[in-house]
């Protein structure tokens, strides 16, 4: 059977407490596990287990120092992008201030701070320090972002003799909660295409039609489908996002300008994806000429004549012949839940595709969170409201179960 983390890249970062000896064991069980483990220690990590343990354990040697003299380019943002997890263990009060606060001061908290992988942390402290406000409202800060995931800690015997809540969870229950944050790997070597973001119609060399969508969702599909292993081509319209790790970004402009870019991504007969999911806000019109000098300001009205863009959904859905490539539409409306979701039952069979995210206008322009409601042929799932980037998972689990389906 292939080993629960095979191949799996993980940070584990041990910080300063008598707990950090049984980060040995949760390096050993990852390792056993298949996983390519990467220990960094705090300044003070080394002062409770020694580094050549853990190097031993890990086959690597321990990163501690950010500014080593060893260290091409900026070790923090490599590790980052490298790991698929980041695992504390143990976590410290201290360290929990710091990632709280957003500080970089060391290797382990400027990495934290890079990453766009799972973080998941195993506090342990004196039941007096967990239960302190302050580290209470730290842990609040961490878990609200949605930046962190806390194992434990559980109530027990601490290193002082007391009882209470502080002492880390065992490394176990650590190694669980590594697996379940990991996410599954389920579109390896799967080509997604995703369109993200506005489009941009000119009308003359300063003015333009444009629309409110940041591309945050296709932006975080993109993110998302790269980390359960897909090839992705994000094709986004102008936005200001950066490019998500592992993702091939191609930036368009206009409907046109997107329509032959997500042809390109698709191939001859559609064969060179298995997904395409239309995120972006196509803009319905575009003046029916871009005039090449600034139109001049006159005293009467000014009429533009807009002409229809494609829509570029339905074109690959009339020229898809098969299941492939898997079709996932985006309904935007301003109108009742209701209303959208009928519009988005209407849009199935109009674009002939496999899945309409709906959406309500209010809800999901520029915001970080969405609420939005799946609608396929077998029903309506309503999800959120939640973070973008948690709402990609369960349009990405839709993809990936229709292509299991078809082999
Ligand atoms: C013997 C000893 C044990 C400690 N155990 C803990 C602990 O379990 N949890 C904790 O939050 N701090 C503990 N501390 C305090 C931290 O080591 C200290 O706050 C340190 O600055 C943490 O730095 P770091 O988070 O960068 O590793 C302990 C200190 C000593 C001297």
């Amino acid at each position: 059977m292939t080993p629960a983390f095979h191949g799996r890249r993980i940070a584990l970062a041990v910080s300063g407490s008598i707990a950090a000896y049984k980060a040995a064991l949760v390096a050993r069980l990852l390792v056993t596990e298949g996983a390519e483990v990467q220990a960094l220690f705090t300044r003070s990590a080394s002062q409770f287990v020694g580094a050549a343990t853990f190097a031993g354990i890990t086959g690597r040697p321990v990163l501690c120092e950010m500014f080593a003299s060893d260290a091409a380019g900026e070790r923090h943002v490599e590790i980052a992008k490298r790991s698929e997890l980041l695992l504390i263990v143990p976590a410290t009060a201290d360290l929990l201030a710091r990632l709280a606060s957003g500080r970089a001061d060391d290797l382990v908290a400027a990495t934290a701070l890079c990453c766009t992988c799972p973080v998941v942390a195993a506090p342990a402290m004196h039941p007096a320090m967990w239960s302190h406000p302050s580290t209470q409202r730290n842990v609040g800060t961490l878990v609200g972002d949605g930046r962190v995931r806390l194992v434990g800690p559980v109530h027990g015997e601490v290193a002082s003799g007391d009882h209470g809540v502080g002492r880390m969870s065992e490394p176990e229950a650590i190694v669980a909660a590594a697996l379940a944050a990991l996410a599954p790997r389920d579109l390896l070597d799967r080509h997604v295409v995703v369109t993200a973001g506005p489009t941009v119609e000119d009308l003359d060399p300063v003015r333009f039609l444009s629309n409110r969508s940041s591309g945050k969702m296709g932006f975080a599909i993109a993110a998302r489908a790269a980390a359960r292993g897909a090839n992705v081509t994000l094709i986004s319209g102008p936005t200001a996002l950066p490019t998500p790790v592992g993702v091939t970004r191609i930036d368009v402009r206009s409907a046109i300008e997107m329509q032959a870019a997500v042809d390109r991504a698709l191939g001859a007969d559609l064969g060179a994806a298995d997904a395409l999911v239309m995120a972006a806000a196509v803009g319905d019109y575009r003046p029916a000429r871009a005039h090449e000098k600034k139109l001049k300001r006159g005293p009467g009205a000014l009429e533009l004549e807009l002409v229809p863009n494609p829509d570029i959904l339905a074109t690959v859905g009339a020229a898809r012949g098969g299941t492939r490539p898997v079709l996932v539409g985006f309904a935007v409306e301003a109108d009742t839940e209701a209303q959208v979701v009928a519009y988005a039952r209407a849009k199935l069979d109009s674009k002939r595709v496999d899945v309409v995210v709906a959406n309500h206008a209010a809800d999901a322009f520029g915001k970080d969170d969405n609420r939005v409601s799946l609608v396929t042929r077998d029903g309506v799932q309503a999800l959120g409201p939640a973070p973008k980037s948690e709402l990609a998972d369960p349009i990405l689990d839709f993809v990936a179960q229709k292509l299991r389906e078809q082999g």
